[in-house]
């Protein structure tokens, strides 16, 4: 399957990519936590990208550009999750791709979720894994129940940087709803509930593909 993730900060598009990933295989390509790990080994790109990324603003597309067709390179199965994030970003992906999208998975959610489940986001710097206070705890508490490592709030999660994400996905991102609609490629599967349900949604919407 070749499918892009669509939706606001904080709706669960790493988890459900996560999972499709152990299950079946397919490589996750997201552009976020690319972009972290480059920061956090204090490359160029990181350098580049790190002011933006704490803003709460999208990283030029050029940099995001070059990262995703780096990586897309011979991939026949694939889940994009946080690109595109824009209409430049959109055509670029149509103009790289060597085989076409099956779907474009719009994750579906009330504001007043996506801004709880932002704020109980824990992640592990070491290993990655991301927890929920509440929906998702960790099993020792403060630190990481994979690697040990303590748990840590992604900067850009504090209040102020989320209310500006959300902006900037309504008036840069919100758009593609529209745009891979009219292409048919569009599939709206509903956000709300455990992480288990959105799972089987999303598991009967591509069977249905
Ligand atoms: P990125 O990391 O992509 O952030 P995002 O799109 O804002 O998405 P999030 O990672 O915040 O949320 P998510 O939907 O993956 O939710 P998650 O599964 O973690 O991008 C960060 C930044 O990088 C951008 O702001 C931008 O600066 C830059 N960037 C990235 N891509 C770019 C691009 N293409 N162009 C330009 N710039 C780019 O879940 C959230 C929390 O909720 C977790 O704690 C989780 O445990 C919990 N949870 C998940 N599902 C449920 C559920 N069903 N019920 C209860 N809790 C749940």
């Amino acid at each position: 399957m070749r499918l892009v993730f669509l939706g606001a900060p904080g709706v669960g598009k790493g988890t459900q990519a996560r999972r499709l990933q152990e299950e079946y295989g397919w490589t996750v390509i997201a552009t976020g936590d690319l972009l972290r790990q480059a920061i956090a080994e204090n490359t160029p790109l990181g350098q580049q990208a790190k002011a933006y990324i704490q803003r709460g603003e999208l990283v030029p597309d050029t940099l995001v550009n070059q990262i995703v067709s780096e990586r897309l390179q011979g991939l026949e199965h694939f889940i994009l999750d946080g690109y595109p994030r824009n209409l430049a970003q959109a055509e670029m992906l149509e103009s790289i791709l060597s085989y076409p999208l099956d779907a474009v998975i719009y994750f579906e959610l009330d504001e007043e979720e996506l801004i709880a489940r932002l704020s109980g986001r824990r992640v592990c710097p070491k290993c990655g894994a991301v927890f929920h206070l509440q929906s998702n705890p960790s099993k020792e508490g403060d630190r990481c129940d994979r690697c040990s490592a303590e748990l840590v709030i992604r900067d850009d999660d504090r209040p102020e940087t989320v209310r500006h994400r959300l902006k900037v996905y309504r008036e840069q991102t919100a758009p593609l709803i529209d745009y891979y609609r009219q292409r048919s490629l569009l599939r709206v599967v509903s956000a709300e509930g455990t992480p288990d349900g959105v799972y089987q949604r999303l598991l009967e919407t591509l069977h249905a593909i």
